[in-house]
Protein backbone atom coordinates (compact mmCIF):
# COMPACT_ATOMS: atom_id res chain seq x y z
CA UNK A 1 0.00 0.00 0.00
CA UNK A 2 1.05 3.52 -0.15
CA UNK A 3 1.22 6.01 2.94
CA UNK A 4 -1.48 8.37 3.48
CA UNK A 5 0.92 11.45 3.96
CA UNK A 6 4.29 12.35 2.41
CA UNK A 7 6.86 14.93 4.29
CA UNK A 8 8.49 16.65 1.17
CA UNK A 9 11.87 17.54 2.27
CA UNK A 10 12.45 20.57 -0.18
CA UNK A 11 16.16 20.78 -0.79
CA UNK A 12 16.01 23.66 -3.61
CA UNK A 13 17.54 26.52 -1.62
CA UNK A 14 20.73 24.22 -0.86
CA UNK A 15 21.06 21.12 -3.05
CA UNK A 16 19.24 23.21 -5.98
CA UNK A 17 21.54 26.51 -5.84
CA UNK A 18 24.86 24.90 -4.55
CA UNK A 19 25.71 24.24 -8.02
CA UNK A 20 24.82 27.39 -9.56
CA UNK A 21 27.87 29.25 -10.80
CA UNK A 22 26.86 32.58 -10.56
CA UNK A 23 26.19 33.84 -7.28
CA UNK A 24 22.30 33.93 -6.04
CA UNK A 25 21.40 37.03 -3.97
CA UNK A 26 20.96 36.71 -0.42
CA UNK A 27 17.77 38.46 -0.22
CA UNK A 28 16.67 36.12 -3.73
CA UNK A 29 17.77 33.21 -1.60
CA UNK A 30 15.98 34.52 1.86
CA UNK A 31 12.56 35.01 -0.81
CA UNK A 32 13.04 31.67 -2.47
CA UNK A 33 13.05 29.99 0.95
CA UNK A 34 9.66 32.20 2.11
CA UNK A 35 7.82 31.51 -1.20
CA UNK A 36 8.49 27.75 -0.80
CA UNK A 37 7.08 27.67 2.74
CA UNK A 38 4.05 30.04 1.61
CA UNK A 39 3.62 27.16 -0.78
CA UNK A 40 2.81 24.90 1.91
CA UNK A 41 6.21 23.14 2.08
CA UNK A 42 6.82 22.50 5.93
CA UNK A 43 10.83 21.48 5.58
CA UNK A 44 12.96 23.56 3.48
CA UNK A 45 16.44 22.76 3.72
CA UNK A 46 17.72 26.08 3.69
CA UNK A 47 22.16 26.36 3.31
CA UNK A 48 25.15 24.58 4.56
CA UNK A 49 27.70 25.55 6.92
CA UNK A 50 30.41 24.12 5.05
CA UNK A 51 33.66 25.45 3.58
CA UNK A 52 32.61 28.77 1.80
CA UNK A 53 35.79 27.78 -0.77
CA UNK A 54 33.91 24.22 -1.42
CA UNK A 55 30.85 25.63 -2.30
CA UNK A 56 31.23 29.31 -3.13
CA UNK A 57 27.50 30.14 -3.59
CA UNK A 58 26.60 28.85 0.07
CA UNK A 59 29.26 31.21 1.48
CA UNK A 60 26.69 33.75 2.72
CA UNK A 61 25.10 31.29 5.16
CA UNK A 62 25.46 33.49 7.69
CA UNK A 63 23.60 36.88 6.62
CA UNK A 64 20.83 33.93 5.31
CA UNK A 65 20.50 32.12 8.38
CA UNK A 66 19.30 34.88 10.43
CA UNK A 67 16.80 36.62 7.48
CA UNK A 68 14.95 33.49 7.89
CA UNK A 69 14.62 32.66 11.56
CA UNK A 70 13.97 36.80 11.74
CA UNK A 71 10.58 38.74 11.99
CA UNK A 72 10.73 38.41 8.43
CA UNK A 73 11.30 34.49 7.83
CA UNK A 74 8.52 32.50 7.08
CA UNK A 75 6.61 30.72 10.19
CA UNK A 76 6.34 27.03 11.40
CA UNK A 77 8.61 25.67 8.91
CA UNK A 78 11.93 23.68 9.67
CA UNK A 79 14.85 25.04 8.36
CA UNK A 80 17.41 22.60 8.26
CA UNK A 81 21.27 22.65 7.28
CA UNK A 82 24.34 21.12 6.42
CA UNK A 83 27.38 20.99 8.85
CA UNK A 84 30.02 18.34 7.49
CA UNK A 85 32.06 18.79 10.93
CA UNK A 86 32.65 20.71 13.92
CA UNK A 87 33.17 23.92 12.94
CA UNK A 88 30.12 23.81 10.57
CA UNK A 89 28.40 22.47 13.75
CA UNK A 90 29.12 25.46 16.02
CA UNK A 91 27.99 28.45 13.02
CA UNK A 92 24.98 26.67 12.77
CA UNK A 93 24.47 26.59 16.80
CA UNK A 94 25.37 29.68 16.93
CA UNK A 95 22.98 31.31 15.10
CA UNK A 96 20.08 28.78 16.42
CA UNK A 97 19.74 26.07 14.09
CA UNK A 98 18.44 22.98 15.84
CA UNK A 99 18.05 21.00 12.91
CA UNK A 100 21.20 19.54 10.81
CA UNK A 101 22.28 17.18 8.30
CA UNK A 102 25.71 15.59 8.28
CA UNK A 103 26.21 13.96 5.02
CA UNK A 104 28.58 10.74 4.19
CA UNK A 105 29.19 8.56 1.65
CA UNK A 106 29.16 4.46 0.81
CA UNK A 107 32.19 5.19 -2.13
CA UNK A 108 35.61 6.41 -0.57
CA UNK A 109 35.95 8.16 -4.39
CA UNK A 110 33.14 10.63 -3.23
CA UNK A 111 34.03 11.12 0.32
CA UNK A 112 37.19 11.96 -0.72
CA UNK A 113 35.83 14.26 -3.40
CA UNK A 114 33.09 16.28 -1.52
CA UNK A 115 34.45 15.85 2.26
CA UNK A 116 38.62 14.86 1.64
CA UNK A 117 38.29 11.89 3.87
CA UNK A 118 37.95 8.61 3.52
CA UNK A 119 34.33 6.68 4.97
CA UNK A 120 35.52 5.90 8.17
CA UNK A 121 37.63 9.10 8.91
CA UNK A 122 34.08 10.98 7.68
CA UNK A 123 32.29 8.39 9.92
CA UNK A 124 34.83 9.88 13.00
CA UNK A 125 34.33 13.47 12.13
CA UNK A 126 30.75 13.02 12.30
CA UNK A 127 30.58 11.40 15.91
CA UNK A 128 31.00 14.41 18.18
CA UNK A 129 28.39 16.50 15.54
CA UNK A 130 26.24 14.05 15.74
CA UNK A 131 26.63 13.63 19.80
CA UNK A 132 26.60 17.80 20.67
CA UNK A 133 23.62 18.03 17.88
CA UNK A 134 21.65 15.92 20.32
CA UNK A 135 23.26 17.86 23.59
CA UNK A 136 22.25 20.81 21.75
CA UNK A 137 18.51 19.68 21.27
CA UNK A 138 18.72 19.29 17.68
CA UNK A 139 16.97 17.13 15.11
CA UNK A 140 19.98 15.22 13.22
CA UNK A 141 19.75 13.78 9.80
CA UNK A 142 22.12 11.84 8.36
CA UNK A 143 22.97 11.64 4.31
CA UNK A 144 24.26 8.86 2.58
CA UNK A 145 25.39 9.45 -0.93
CA UNK A 146 26.13 7.07 -3.78
CA UNK A 147 23.93 4.55 -2.68
CA UNK A 148 23.25 3.21 -6.07
CA UNK A 149 26.35 3.80 -8.14
CA UNK A 150 29.28 5.85 -8.23
CA UNK A 151 30.55 8.24 -10.97
CA UNK A 152 34.07 6.54 -10.86
CA UNK A 153 33.13 3.44 -8.76
CA UNK A 154 30.90 1.95 -11.09
CA UNK A 155 27.64 -0.05 -9.28
CA UNK A 156 27.64 -0.03 -5.69
CA UNK A 157 26.62 -3.58 -3.45
CA UNK A 158 23.89 -3.22 -1.41
CA UNK A 159 25.76 -4.50 1.65
CA UNK A 160 28.10 -1.76 1.25
CA UNK A 161 25.51 0.87 1.58
CA UNK A 162 23.62 -1.15 4.62
CA UNK A 163 26.85 -1.20 6.53
CA UNK A 164 27.13 3.13 6.26
CA UNK A 165 23.97 2.87 6.80
CA UNK A 166 23.45 1.27 10.30
CA UNK A 167 26.94 3.37 11.23
CA UNK A 168 24.70 6.66 10.09
CA UNK A 169 22.57 5.89 12.29
CA UNK A 170 23.93 4.05 15.48
CA UNK A 171 25.94 7.52 15.49
CA UNK A 172 22.50 9.11 16.41
CA UNK A 173 21.01 10.22 13.46
CA UNK A 174 16.95 10.34 13.80
CA UNK A 175 16.42 9.91 9.93
CA UNK A 176 18.62 8.98 6.80
CA UNK A 177 18.17 9.82 3.75
CA UNK A 178 19.55 7.82 0.92
CA UNK A 179 21.09 9.46 -2.04
CA UNK A 180 21.33 8.47 -5.55
CA UNK A 181 23.22 11.06 -6.07
CA UNK A 182 24.02 10.71 -9.90
CA UNK A 183 20.79 9.64 -10.49
CA UNK A 184 21.25 6.09 -11.82
CA UNK A 185 18.76 4.39 -9.93
CA UNK A 186 15.74 2.09 -11.52
CA UNK A 187 13.01 1.08 -9.45
CA UNK A 188 13.37 -2.97 -8.87
CA UNK A 189 17.33 -1.36 -7.26
CA UNK A 190 15.39 0.52 -5.30
CA UNK A 191 13.01 -2.37 -3.48
CA UNK A 192 16.28 -4.38 -3.53
CA UNK A 193 17.91 -1.84 -1.78
CA UNK A 194 14.97 -1.04 0.75
CA UNK A 195 14.57 -4.92 1.46
CA UNK A 196 18.42 -5.53 2.03
CA UNK A 197 18.38 -2.32 4.82
CA UNK A 198 14.72 -3.86 6.45
CA UNK A 199 16.78 -7.29 6.72
CA UNK A 200 19.81 -5.69 7.98
CA UNK A 201 17.33 -4.33 10.83
CA UNK A 202 16.76 -0.57 9.34
CA UNK A 203 13.19 0.55 9.50
CA UNK A 204 12.46 2.03 6.62
CA UNK A 205 10.30 4.13 8.33
CA UNK A 206 13.20 6.26 9.59
CA UNK A 207 14.63 6.59 5.57
CA UNK A 208 14.27 9.44 3.46
CA UNK A 209 15.08 8.98 -0.23
CA UNK A 210 16.86 11.49 -2.13
CA UNK A 211 16.77 11.19 -6.29
CA UNK A 212 18.56 12.96 -9.14
CA UNK A 213 16.42 12.42 -12.03
CA UNK A 214 19.45 11.90 -14.47
CA UNK A 215 17.92 8.95 -16.27
CA UNK A 216 14.03 10.27 -15.23
CA UNK A 217 13.98 7.41 -13.11
CA UNK A 218 13.19 9.64 -10.07
CA UNK A 219 9.39 9.92 -9.65
CA UNK A 220 9.40 5.54 -10.67
CA UNK A 221 11.76 5.27 -8.14
CA UNK A 222 9.94 7.31 -5.44
CA UNK A 223 7.30 5.22 -6.08
CA UNK A 224 8.79 2.08 -5.55
CA UNK A 225 10.04 3.75 -2.53
CA UNK A 226 6.99 4.50 -0.97
CA UNK A 227 6.02 0.70 -1.47
CA UNK A 228 8.33 -0.30 1.18
CA UNK A 229 6.99 1.95 4.13
CA UNK A 230 9.30 5.80 3.08
CA UNK A 231 7.38 8.76 3.56
CA UNK A 232 9.80 11.38 3.34
CA UNK A 233 11.11 12.37 -0.10
CA UNK A 234 13.34 14.86 -0.91
CA UNK A 235 12.76 17.12 -3.62
CA UNK A 236 13.49 20.71 -5.10
CA UNK A 237 11.45 23.22 -6.99
CA UNK A 238 11.49 23.28 -10.27
CA UNK A 239 14.15 20.08 -10.41
CA UNK A 240 17.12 22.16 -9.68
CA UNK A 241 20.50 21.12 -8.65
CA UNK A 242 23.45 18.59 -8.99
CA UNK A 243 26.82 18.37 -6.92
CA UNK A 244 29.49 20.37 -7.56
CA UNK A 245 31.75 17.49 -6.41
CA UNK A 246 29.78 14.62 -8.63
CA UNK A 247 30.16 14.55 -12.12
CA UNK A 248 27.18 13.92 -13.69
CA UNK A 249 24.59 14.67 -11.23
CA UNK A 250 21.85 16.26 -12.70
CA UNK A 251 18.88 18.32 -11.06
CA UNK A 252 17.04 16.23 -7.83
CA UNK A 253 13.68 15.22 -8.52
CA UNK A 254 11.32 18.45 -8.93
CA UNK A 255 8.98 18.81 -6.23
CA UNK A 256 6.46 20.11 -8.91
CA UNK A 257 6.09 16.50 -10.80
CA UNK A 258 6.40 14.97 -7.24
CA UNK A 259 3.36 16.95 -6.01
CA UNK A 260 1.72 15.89 -9.19
CA UNK A 261 1.77 12.06 -9.12
CA UNK A 262 1.10 12.59 -5.03
CA UNK A 263 -2.20 14.15 -5.98
CA UNK A 264 -2.76 11.62 -8.38
CA UNK A 265 -2.55 8.97 -5.76
CA UNK A 266 -4.56 10.40 -3.84
CA UNK A 267 -1.37 10.92 -0.85
CA UNK A 268 -1.73 13.89 1.12
CA UNK A 269 1.14 16.61 1.14
CA UNK A 270 -0.01 19.74 2.10
CA UNK A 271 1.59 22.15 -0.71
CA UNK A 272 -0.55 24.21 -3.33
CA UNK A 273 0.93 23.32 -6.51
CA UNK A 274 -0.12 26.38 -8.21
CA UNK A 275 2.02 28.62 -5.45
CA UNK A 276 4.90 26.19 -5.68
CA UNK A 277 5.32 26.44 -9.71
CA UNK A 278 5.04 30.63 -9.17
CA UNK A 279 8.08 30.16 -7.02
CA UNK A 280 9.84 27.79 -9.53
CA UNK A 281 9.08 30.19 -12.48
CA UNK A 282 10.20 33.25 -10.02
CA UNK A 283 13.62 31.60 -9.85
CA UNK A 284 13.79 30.61 -12.84
CA UNK A 285 13.64 34.47 -13.80
CA UNK A 286 16.26 35.11 -11.41
CA UNK A 287 18.88 32.52 -12.72
CA UNK A 288 17.84 33.48 -16.06
CA UNK A 289 16.78 29.85 -17.06
CA UNK A 290 13.46 27.86 -17.88
CA UNK A 291 13.00 25.03 -15.24
CA UNK A 292 13.34 21.42 -16.18
CA UNK A 293 10.72 20.41 -14.56
CA UNK A 294 7.66 18.63 -16.87
CA UNK A 295 5.06 19.71 -14.85
CA UNK A 296 6.06 23.40 -14.03
CA UNK A 297 6.72 23.08 -18.26
CA UNK A 298 3.25 21.60 -18.81
CA UNK A 299 0.98 23.94 -16.22
CA UNK A 300 3.20 27.34 -16.71
CA UNK A 301 1.36 30.63 -16.91
CA UNK A 302 3.84 31.99 -19.92
P1 LIG B 1 39.29 20.19 4.50
O1 LIG B 1 40.00 21.00 3.51
O2 LIG B 1 39.75 18.79 4.76
O3 LIG B 1 39.15 21.02 5.86
O4 LIG B 1 37.76 20.15 4.04
P2 LIG B 1 40.00 20.93 7.18
O5 LIG B 1 39.21 20.20 8.21
O6 LIG B 1 41.40 20.44 6.86
O7 LIG B 1 40.09 22.48 7.56
C1 LIG B 1 40.78 23.40 6.72
C2 LIG B 1 40.33 24.81 6.99
O8 LIG B 1 38.94 24.94 6.68
C3 LIG B 1 40.45 25.25 8.44
O9 LIG B 1 40.81 26.63 8.44
C4 LIG B 1 39.09 25.10 8.99
O10 LIG B 1 38.77 25.95 10.05
C5 LIG B 1 38.23 25.46 7.78
P3 LIG B 1 42.28 27.11 8.77
O11 LIG B 1 42.55 26.58 10.14
O12 LIG B 1 43.13 26.44 7.73
O13 LIG B 1 42.17 28.59 8.63
N1 LIG B 1 36.94 24.80 7.87
C6 LIG B 1 35.74 25.41 7.78
N2 LIG B 1 35.38 26.69 7.59
C7 LIG B 1 34.07 26.96 7.58
N3 LIG B 1 33.10 26.03 7.75
C8 LIG B 1 33.41 24.75 7.93
C9 LIG B 1 34.78 24.40 7.96
N4 LIG B 1 35.41 23.22 8.11
C10 LIG B 1 36.72 23.49 8.06
N5 LIG B 1 32.45 23.84 8.14
C11 LIG B 1 35.43 19.98 4.61
C12 LIG B 1 36.80 19.40 4.77
C13 LIG B 1 34.43 18.98 5.15
C14 LIG B 1 35.37 21.28 5.42
C15 LIG B 1 35.18 20.30 3.12
O14 LIG B 1 35.43 19.15 2.40
C16 LIG B 1 33.78 20.78 2.83
O15 LIG B 1 33.38 21.86 3.25
N6 LIG B 1 32.98 19.98 2.07
C17 LIG B 1 31.62 20.31 1.74
C18 LIG B 1 31.24 19.75 0.41
C19 LIG B 1 29.77 20.00 0.13
O16 LIG B 1 29.13 20.83 0.72
N7 LIG B 1 29.21 19.22 -0.83
C20 LIG B 1 27.86 19.34 -1.24
C21 LIG B 1 26.88 18.76 -0.25
S1 LIG B 1 26.75 16.99 -0.31
C22 LIG B 1 25.58 16.66 -1.56
O17 LIG B 1 25.23 17.54 -2.29
C23 LIG B 1 24.95 15.29 -1.62
C24 LIG B 1 23.53 15.25 -1.06
O18 LIG B 1 22.68 16.13 -1.75
C25 LIG B 1 22.97 13.83 -1.14
C26 LIG B 1 23.13 13.19 -2.54
O19 LIG B 1 22.64 13.74 -3.54
O20 LIG B 1 23.76 12.13 -2.56
C27 LIG B 1 23.52 15.67 0.42
MG1 LIG C 1 21.74 15.71 -3.67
Amino acid sequence: GLPARVRIHEVGPRDGLQNERAIVPVEVKAEFVRRLADAGLTTVEATSFVHPKWVPQLADAEELYPRLTGPDGPSGVRLPVLVPNERGLDRALALGARDVAVFGSVTESFAKANLNRTVEESLTMFAPVVDRAKEAGAHVRGYLSMCFGDPWEGPVALDRVVDVARRLLDLGCDELSLGDTIGVATAGHVGALLTALDDGGVDNTRLAVHFHDTYGQALANTLAALRHGVTTVDASAGGLGGCPYAKSATGNLATEDLVWMLQGLGVETGVDLGRLIATSEWMADRLGRPSPSRTVRALSHK
